[in-house]
């Protein structure tokens, strides 16, 4: 199953790297498309018995004739399947519904569908509405539904386990149903903004009901003994130490999950090699996007949906509020994907999302995480918080699972610093002039004292170097990589030589003095040109650039020291010498002797006072 997965995604991917393909095959996939749901309707049909009432066939027009399907008004998609009370009996098979990938309402309310939901279904990326209440489902409840649900409805099924916290996500749902299961646990303390009907009534719930829903009705939470807080009785100052019963989970099934784990782990890095191994060679090619021609039926569906729930139950893709983002793991798993570099931390990709519209984002794999899943998130919590700056490369959505950590963040289509003060030597290269070195260091500097101030004495960057400066579309310069330092093994080495301030090389701990020292590195950078390491990853390599300016300034002052780059403009001068005492004066030798980085931007400000005044500098 595995490598057939992996070819479906993989394929599905190379599809997307041949962009000549994809304009070949664009009117036979838009033909398709009604093809492959009318397929997938019918394997559905042919798999799990039904009432008389379901006749549906080849013969006739799917979206005038069939019951129950309604489809988009050029009749192009199937919208919604509507099959309440049509005696389908058995499992949901995956493939089937789980293929109507612009499905937006799916009802199978009053059936006698059972077992687990394929986690195909569970990722129907249009999905507004599940209604499949009165069927008996007996799995744990999904930790991964939709993002974009607004109404859940799983009641009067067998639903077992807890209500995942994960359920935070939908925060487009409106309604939300889960009377009459077996569910277990406290219910999570989360806050729907859209919500209007919640349901959890005849279930096991315990502990006390979070705030926010304690303005709904009594009847909504009724039926559990054990929950307390409004709209219920309140609960006791001490709660009363009742005999725990035993949780009611048999040991093969945390075997599994636990191997489960780490086969969904595996799978993931295994996916990543394949993909770019794959994508290499050429050969395929005749591939609709996203189905396999082969498509898995008549695999045991345990198996796969096994793997499905394992990897979505604490793992998956977690966004940060008020991001726009919208697409899951997999989508993630389907972009194609370059190489960008490898740093310290790990290698970075930069991955073209096909969705609705296009999108580029650049995704990270951390290597040597050395903190568990709790410090991890409240680290990235952290990150989160403190990463809401115009000059502050954003975090978007992390995922964590024991093998696999990555962090997803914009693409900068500009680039680094790096790679403007030091890429293309070759013909054609367009030298970074100095109004444009100067705004992105200030902006950069910025960036750097915003995190200070918000992250507090302990949050320092860490890693501040040309590559982690990127420029964003008003040529203005962001600081990426914050707060990653705490998750390492060993902090402090990942850092990468020549700006690592000289009691980091000692103590081997960062602070904010040490982030200046690093800042003034890079600012001597930008006015020599000169990189303070030639060959990543080579420590003879590095030149120490604060001493080497050092020394030619002390010797005999000259203009030698600047970028001959810069030779060319005229009347900055003066500025260059400014920049250089600023530079200077943050990779002195003691920490204290140091200004901190809001003196640095004040002082960088002031040598531009006059530019500043006459509006912004010239583009
Ligand atoms: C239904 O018809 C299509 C062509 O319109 C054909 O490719 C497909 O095999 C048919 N499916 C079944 C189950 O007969
Ligand atoms: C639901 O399934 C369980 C076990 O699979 C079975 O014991 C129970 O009778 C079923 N309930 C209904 C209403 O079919
Ligand atoms: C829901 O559960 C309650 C308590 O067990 C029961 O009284 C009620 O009849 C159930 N409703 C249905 C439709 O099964
Ligand atoms: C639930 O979360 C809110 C805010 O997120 C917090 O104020 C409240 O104390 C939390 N309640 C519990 C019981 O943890
Ligand atoms: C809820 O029940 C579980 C066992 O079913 C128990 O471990 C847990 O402590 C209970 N929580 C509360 C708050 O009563
Ligand atoms: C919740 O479900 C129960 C059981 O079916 C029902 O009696 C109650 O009226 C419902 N409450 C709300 C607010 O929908």
């Amino acid at each position: 199953m595995g490598e057939q997965f992996l070819m479906k995604l993989c394929r599905a991917q190379l599809l997307r790297v041949w962009p000549f393909f994809v304009i070949l095959s664009l009117l036979p996939l838009a033909c398709a498309d009604l093809d492959s749901d009318r397929q997938a309707l019918l394997s559905f049909a042919a798999d799990v018995p039904h009432g008389p009432r379901l006749d549906w066939s080849n013969a006739t027009d799917i979206c005038t004739s069939w019951v129950g399907i309604t489809c988009n008004s050029d009749a192009t998609r199937v919208l919604t399947v509507r099959l309440p009370a049509s005696g389908l009996n058995g499992p949901i098979p995956p493939n089937t519904l789980g293929e109507l990938d612009a499905l937006r309402v799916l009802s199978l309310r009053s059936n006698r569908l059972y077992g687990n939901l394929p986690s195909d279904l569970l990722s129907l990326p249009s999905l507004r509405s599940l209604f499949l209440q009165h069927n008996n489902f007996t799995s744990n409840i999904p930790a991964f539904f939709p993002r974009r649900l607004h109404i859940l409805d799983l009641s009067f099924n067998s639903f077992t386990g807890n209500i995942p916290a994960t359920i935070q996500y939908l925060t487009s749902l409106t309604g939300f149903y889960l009377q009459n299961n077996s569910i277990s646990g406290p219910i999570p303390n989360v806050t729907f903004s859209k919500l209007k009907h919640i349901n959890m009534s005849y279930n096991n719930l315990n502990g006390s009901i979070p705030s926010s829903f304690k303005t709904f009705p009594y009847s909504s939470f009724t039926g559990n003994p054990f929950l307390c807080g409004p709209p219920l009785k309140s609960c006791p100052l001490h709660p009363p130490s009742r005999p725990s019963p035993k949780r009611k989970f048999p040991f093969w099934a945390i075997i599994a999950i636990a191997v489960g784990g780490v086969v969904a782990g595996l799978l993931l890095v295994a996916l990543f090699v394949f993909c770019f191994l794959k994508n290499k060679s050429s050969d395929e090619s005749r591939v609709r996007r996203g189905k396999s021609p082969t498509d898995g039926r008549g695999e045991n569906p345990r198996a796969e949906f096994g793997s499905g729930v394992v990897e979505s139950e604490n793992n998956r893709l977690v966004f940060f509020e008020g991001c726009s983002f919208n697409f899951d793991l997999d989508d993630l798993l389907r972009a194609s994907a370059e190489v960008l570099g490898k740093g310290s931390f790990g290698t970075a990709y930069k991955a073209v999302l096909e969705l609705e519209e296009s999108m580029t984002v650049v995704v990270k794999r951390m290597k040597e995480v050395a903190v568990g899943r709790n410090d991890f998130e409240q680290q990235m919590e952290i990150i989160g918080r403190v990463g809401q700056h115009p000059n502050v490369v954003p975090l978007r959505a992390y995922y964590y699972s024991k093998d696999e950590k990555l962090l997803v963040y914009d693409y900068f289509q500009g680039g680094s610093l790096m790679s403007l003060l030091h890429g293309n030597n070759g013909v054609g290269r367009m030298p970074l002039d100095w109004e444009n070195r100067v705004k992105i260091v200030l902006g950069t500097a910025r960036g750097i004292a915003h995190i200070h101030s918000i992250g507090g004495p302990r949050f320092s960057h860490g890693n501040i170097k040309a590559s982690n400066v990127l420029i964003n579309q008003d040529m203005d310069g962001c600081i990426s990589d914050i707060g990653l330092p705490p998750l390492m093994n060993t902090p402090s080495s990942s850092h990468t030589a020549g700006y690592r301030a000289p009691e980091v090389v000692e103590t081997r701990k960062h602070s904010h003095k040490s982030d200046v020292y690093s800042f003034g590195v890079l600012l001597l950078e930008m006015l020599t040109g000169k990189q303070p390491i030639q060959s990543p990853g080579r420590e003879d390599m590095v030149v120490d650039l604060p001493r080497w300016v050092q020394s030619v300034v002390r010797e005999e002052w000259s203009a030698e020291v600047f970028d001959v780059e810069l030779m060319r403009f005229h009347d900055i001068e003066e500025e260059m010498v400014q920049f250089l005492q600023i530079g200077l004066a943050c990779v002195v030798r003691v920490p204290d002797n140091r200004p901190t980085i809001h003196e640095v931007v004040r002082m960088i400000e002031q040598t531009r006072l006059y530019d500043f005044e006459n509006g912004a500098p010239s583009d």
